[in-house]
């Protein structure tokens, strides 16, 4: 996997007998506890380990979720309710996975923005930013078609607005969008027979995320992780192992994490959803508004920023497809933004377009609503196509520090207290680097 050295001493007979059939001790030891991580990663380095654990409750809240739904539209919603009433810990298990969701996204886009910031995506990490689109993709699905089962109004009428974008193809050959909506739907509508299909998909891609999540882990370990000086690994003294500095360094902030996440699940469970997924699936009737969950937001507000339907659908699309082609539009030789004067600026111009893209999207689609949304529509891609692109052509970075290293003990020696404990300065041990 990674480049490294293996480290593992098989200590028993077991170690030694199973060391040479399956090595996955050595696998462990090598990958986890002794992988050479650098010493500087802060704490937005702690959200990959945060984002495993969120597939993690998902995964298992949602199998045992499993056990009492019934996928049917006569069913479903009144099973949810059974869920939440009559099953031991179900109201739980349900608001775990539902809020848990949620806070999957938040973890996500953190993940994400980190990356972004910090040049993450930049040579030689470009396969493992890619895998990580894909995994922001398939948890897209997953999140849509897992709403869809609750067959609320807001659940079925979502189903009938995204679903129909496909029939916007129909612009291009005639007939071409509407038999893909049919045949998505299984019908002439949405009914039980597509709540069905959108159950037994949902059921599938967590575990198809959590092996594209391997190949990330896999995608990383190879390079290593990058840093907040974007300053390659040069020397041993540039890393740390991973265990126990990072494992502990995770723990801390995953508890964080999780007090946030059961402060949503025992005292606001409801305050991130609609409360119209409270009424049972109507298809009679349809919701003043229709408004998607708070992490698809700022989409919707680009899809409803073009007038044109099939132009709309490809702008959404498109919104997400443009982060495939980061590692090639930024044109910087320096990947931290820490050391891009420019380009820090731009990052959070990019960072609050997100966000008011986010508020337009639960606005009704007129007035000031809509101009603002064509403006910040149109400077999401600008910001990928021309400002990124541009920046590595006119910005001088400032000079980067010549190791980890160096900017750690520059960092210690202006009085920084971490950093001196971790440079080992000021009289705490120094890291007992085994690697
Ligand atoms: C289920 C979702 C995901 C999981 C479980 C996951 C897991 C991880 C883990 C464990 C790490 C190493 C620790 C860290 O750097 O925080 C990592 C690094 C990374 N991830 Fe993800 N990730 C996910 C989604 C994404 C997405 C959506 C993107 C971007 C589009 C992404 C991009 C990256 C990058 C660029 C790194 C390297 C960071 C660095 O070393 O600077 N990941 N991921």
């Amino acid at each position: 996997m990674a480049q490294h050295e293996s480290t593992y001493q098989p200590n028993t007979g077991v170690e030694r007998w199973l060391d040479d059939r399956l090595p996955l001790p050595r696998l462990m030891h090598d990958q986890v506890n002794a992988f050479p991580t650098p010493r500087n990663l802060n704490y937005w380095w702690t959200y990959g380990g945060i984002l495993t654990f969120c597939l993690a409750v998902q995964i298992i809240t949602g199998v045992v979720l499993a056990m009492h739904y019934q996928p049917s539209a006569e069913m479903a919603f009144d099973s949810v309710e059974h869920i939440m009433r009559n099953v031991n810990w179900g109201w739980l298990m349900r608001y775990t996975h539902a809020v848990g969701a949620s806070m999957f996204f938040v973890a996500v886009y953190i993940h994400f923005f980190r990356g972004l910031y910090y040049g993450s995506y930049k040579a030689p990490r470009e396969v493992l930013w890619i895998l990580g689109v894909i995994i922001l993709l398939l948890m897209m699905a997953t999140a849509f078609m897992g709403y869809s089962l609750v067959w609320g109004q807001m659940s079925f009428w979502a189903v009938t607005v995204i679903t129909n974008l496909f029939s916007s193809l129909d612009s291009i050959i005639p007939g071409v969008g509407t038999a893909i909506v049919e045949w998505i739907w299984g019908g002439y509508s949405v009914t039980g027979t597509t709540l069905t299909r959108l159950f037994s998909l949902h059921y599938l891609l967590p575990f198809a995320i959590a092996g594209v999540v391997v190949l990330h882990i896999w995608a990383l370990h190879v390079p290593g992780n990058n840093n907040p000086t974007g300053v390659s690994v040069k020397q041993n003294s540039d890393t740390i192992p991973f265990h126990p500095y990072y494992t502990t360094k995770d723990m801390f902030a995953l508890t964080l994490f999780a007090l946030l996440f059961a402060w949503f699940v025992f005292y606001a469970p409801n305050y991130l959803g609609h409360a119209d997924n409270y009424i049972e699936a109507n298809p009679l009737q349809t919701p003043p508004h229709i408004v998607p969950e708070w992490y698809f937001l700022p989409y919707y507000a680009i899809l409803r920023a073009i007038p044109n339907k099939l132009l709309g659908v490809i702008a959404m699309f498109g919104s997400i497809a443009v982060l495939f082609l980061v590692p090639w539009l930024d044109t910087s030789r320096v990947r931290s933004a820490r050391y891009r004067p420019l380009y820090k600026w731009f990052f959070w111009l990019f960072v609050i377009t997100c966000l008011v893209l986010g508020y337009l999207g639960a606005k009704p689609p007129e007035g000031a609503y809509l101009t603002f949304g064509r403006i910040f529509t149109a400077y999401y891609f600008i910001h990928f196509l021309i400002i990124m692109p541009l920046l590595g052509a006119i910005e001088t970075p400032r000079a980067t520090p010549k190791s980890i290293t160096e900017d750690v003990l520059d960092k210690a020696s202006k009085g920084d207290g971490d950093a001196g404990a971790i440079a080992g300065v000021s009289g705490a041990p120094a890291a007992p680097e085994t690697r």
